[in-house]
């Protein structure tokens, strides 16, 4: 009987496949990076096309590793970087322009132009409020971050596009849409849709409703026709069309990257929560089947949907830059030979030698919502070395987490007991251990940190009968390493001051 799960996560590096058994363990992994574009200052895209073929062949060189058949193959779940807009022509499955990445910042013009039209008491907006103008509805603050800006600047900026997109010859799809179309026949009838964790992040979606809202996509000119079909995460949604490779496998899970890790990490529940460690940082808290609104620069999202159970929502922390900090001194100041170096060059030195590093290349995400701010380092005396440098990247990341964990405990009016991590960098222990004294909690490791793609599994498993309830999948979590806070209360709270002095100085750069 077919017991394996297959999960592809398109994430915004790279793209990879990994085969589960029934147990939740990774039986083969295959990755493969794409090119990171930057056109200009800013801007930040990925050839769609790469993606597609990078997808084709992490399927097939997984499968291969793993020994196993594609028969073999209980169902496909698929995960990806969020947000990222990718328009094609239906008729010959070409992208009109390249991919614009979540992390791309152009469109912040149009973004200015409607939040002062919302400070002008625009569209239900009170005064004063214009960043807010579509929160009630979407969760969202209004940010070149999410999708909706992205695919209106592509209609705008593409000759003869938006008649195309009028006629209905061009379709809308972040990467899970964009692969799934392709897995499922591309321009030969490929299948159109997307799920309601990343149809969340678009600005485009009625969190209530969870379908598109006709409001927003006349507000940023979008014709419906280009949406995809909003579905749960965890359903059959078609089979997959890859001859000699995955051919008729149900295609029965979808969730935005981030939902997936919390899906892995088998946080189900109200008040359950985990921080992930990529690119960025995202911290997201299960608020069950409430639609809890932040006060404190938090969004809202929905966590994920079972089949035609209630949706369940979370509150989201979104760090734009922490591990791509490091890739950064490794790239462009080339401190480092590869990211993993960080470690042992952060380890030369015993502090920070008193510098501090606000990674605001993208402006700065949550709790602040400041696009006019910009990378900072700060604190710099003639003493200060590449050690310093490198650990005042590392801490960065810990001191942007404990931001976001303060507007989750001013949000929720709970202290968080533990905090649940995963992705690449908490495999640095110098790191975890920093962020457990930063935060003041214990900061609990997993042993399969591949939370990602086993959510994005998990949810195809459970719509085919892999695994029949969550429940069940609680006995898969185990813990790996338990950090406990060591620093004192003052060093910590001293620390965390000369942070927040960083932060300011970071802020109101852009002209
Ligand atoms: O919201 C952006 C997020 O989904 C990207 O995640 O892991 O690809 O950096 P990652």
């Amino acid at each position: 009987m077919a017991d394996h799960v297959l999960a592809i996560d398109q994430g915004t590096t790279s793209t990879r496949a990994i085969v589960f058994d029934s147990s939740g363990a990774v039986v083969s992994v295959a990755q493969r990076e794409h090119e990171q574009i930057f056109p200009r200052a800013g801007w930040v895209e990925h050839d769609p096309v790469e993606i597609w073929t990078n997808t084709e062949w992490v399927i097939a060189s997984c499968l291969s590793r793993a020994g196993v058949a594609a028969s073999d193959i209980a169902a496909v779940g698929v995960t990806n970087q969020r947000e990222t807009a990718i328009v094609w022509d239906r008729r010959t499955g070409r992208p009109v322009h390249n991919a614009l990445v979540w992390q791309d910042t152009r469109t912040q013009p149009r973004i200015d132009e409607l939040i002062r039209a919302g400070d002008m008491g625009g569209a239900g907006a009170p005064p004063g409020d214009g960043a807010y103008r579509f929160a009630e509805t979407t969760g969202l603050p209004l940010a070149t971050y999410f999708s909706a800006s992205k695919v209106a600047w592509i209609l705008d900026h593409v000759p003869g596009a938006r008649q195309d997109a009028e006629a209905g010859h061009l379709v809308f799809g972040t990467p899970d849409t964009w692969v799934i179309w392709n897995l499922t026949g591309g321009a030969r009838g490929g299948i159109h849709v997307t799920d309601v964790t990343n149809a969340s992040r678009t600005l485009l979606m009625d969190l209530r409703t969870l379908d598109w809202s006709d409001d927003l996509l006349a507000v940023w000119g979008i014709p419906r026709s280009m949406m995809p079909e909003v579905r749960s995460s965890s359903e059959v949604v078609g089979t997959s069309r890859l001859p000699d490779v995955l051919h008729g496998t149900p295609i029965a899970g979808i969730l935005g990257d981030q939902q997936a890790a919390t899906f892995g990490q088998a946080a189900f529940d109200a008040g359950e929560s985990k921080n992930t460690y990529g690119t960025g940082n995202f911290l997201l808290v299960n608020t069950g089947t409430e639609i809890v609104r932040s006060d404190s620069g938090l969004i809202t999202t929905v966590a994920y949907r079972c089949g035609d159970e209630p949706a369940r929502y979370a509150l989201e922390g979104s760090i734009a830059v922490t591990g791509s900090l490091v890739q950064w001194l490794r790239d462009n100041l080339g401190i480092i030979q590869r990211s993993e170096d960080v470690e042992s060059l952060a380890a030369t030195v015993d502090d920070n030698g008193g510098a501090y590093f606000v990674p605001a290349f993208s402006g700065l995400y949550a709790p602040y919502w400041r696009p006019d701010a910009r990378g900072a380092l700060v604190g710099m005396t003639r003493y200060v070395n590449k050690g310093h440098i490198a650990r005042a990247a590392l801490e960065s990341t810990a001191f942007q987490t404990r931001d976001v964990i303060q507007a989750v405990v001013a949000d929720t009016g709970r202290a968080l007991d533990e905090l649940r991590v995963d992705g690449g960098m908490t495999r640095n222990n110098a790191l975890m251990q920093f962020q457990a004294d930063i935060l003041g909690i214990p900061v609990v490791r997993p042993k399969v940190v591949e939370t990602t793609a086993l959510g994005a599994a998990y949810a195809a498993g459970l719509a085919t009968g892999v695994w029949s309830t969550r429940d069940s999948l609680r006995a898969h979590w185990q813990e790996d390493v338990r950090f406990e806070p060591r620093m004192t209360e003052d060093e910590r709270e001293r620390r965390y001051r000369l942070w927040k002095k960083a932060v300011s100085k970071s802020l109101d750069w852009v002209d």
